[in-house]
């Protein structure tokens, strides 16, 4: 685990979009898993703005979701697939037949559509980088405490805690109770995880995920399972960490932790891409 921690939401945001950009260079077919949120907004505006003045090149990147309420329409002004569109997606060259985001009113059944997703996202040959957020209770994605850490696609019943740090976002109708979102497991198969954290009352659900014990009821505790997880904080949501000195010493050293398709300068080999099959890690 990589722990960066930036001054400030603003340097957070472009330092996670500068690995993203990085990624995407490296590897054009880069398979990317989104997170929605207040958290990643600033990595997408700083991602809209490399694609604009650096051609930042989404042709080929295939993008999946980690999560979505259920029973809301695609085109609902609250659902995910509509944030999405608006922070990143409609604002840049992405294929329109590389998207795969979770459907929250999918006709199929919806244990049948969970496996279909999960297949989809193997047939795909895995997520190569997978951007998460973390809730205030220590939910990922939407995997509420208790959560299995082996637990896959499927649907979940929001906690009450979750839902009233949503009800802004849903002015004129309440919050769903069920959401569809990736399962622990699904997402500890992503070759790298890219966890963003801003703000004083994500702190306390930081420490207890990077420094508490492995449990279920911290679901974002199941990163420490995971051999390459990146975590962009700024210095509030960092400061109940202990081993602050040395996560700043390891951030000075983090090109050299960083597998070959996520550094700065281009791979030197096709071969290293993830994507090719063949994973540095
Ligand atoms: C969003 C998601 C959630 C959020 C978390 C933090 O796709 O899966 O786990 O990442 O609730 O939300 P914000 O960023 O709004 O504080």
């Amino acid at each position: 685990m990589v722990v960066l921690i930036t001054e400030n939401i603003e340097e957070g945001s472009r330092t996670a979009a500068r690995l993203v950009g990085q990624a995407v260079n490296n590897n054009p077919a880069l398979r990317l898993g989104l997170a929605a949120g207040n958290t990643p907004t600033g990595l997408y505006r700083n991602l809209v703005d490399l694609h604009r003045s650096e051609r930042l090149d989404f042709s080929r990147v295939e993008i999946f979701s980690l999560d979505e309420f259920l029973g809301l329409a695609t085109n609902s002004a609250n659902s995910y697939h509509t944030f999405y569109h608006q922070h990143l997606l409609n604002h840049v060259n992405i294929d329109p037949t590389h998207l795969h985001l979770l459907n929250g009113q999918t006709d199929k059944d919806i244990a049948s559509y969970c496996s279909y997703y999960e297949q989809l996202i193997r047939d795909n040959g895995g997520i190569d980088l997978q951007i998460l957020g973390i809730g205030r209770n220590g939910h990922l994605g939407f995997n509420e405490p208790g959560s299995s850490l082996n637990s896959r696609t499927r649907i979940s019943l929001l906690s009450a805690s979750t839902r009233r740090g949503m009800a802004r976002l849903f002015t004129q109708a309440h919050v769903p109770e069920w959401a569809v979102t990736m399962g622990l497991g699904t997402i500890l198969e992503a070759r790298v995880l890219l966890l963003l954290a801003f703000g004083k009352q994500k702190a306390a659900a930081v420490a207890k995920a990077v420094e508490g014990p492995l449990c279920a009821s911290i679901p974002a505790s199941s990163i420490q399972l995971h051999p390459t997880s990146i975590l962009v904080l700024d210095h509030e949501a960092a400061s109940s960490l202990r081993n602050q000195e040395y996560y700043r010493h390891e951030a000075s050293q983090l090109e050299a932790l960083l597998p070959d398709w996520l550094r700065g300068e281009k791979s030197s080999s096709v071969a290293d891409s993830p994507s090719t099959g063949n994973c540095p890690f």
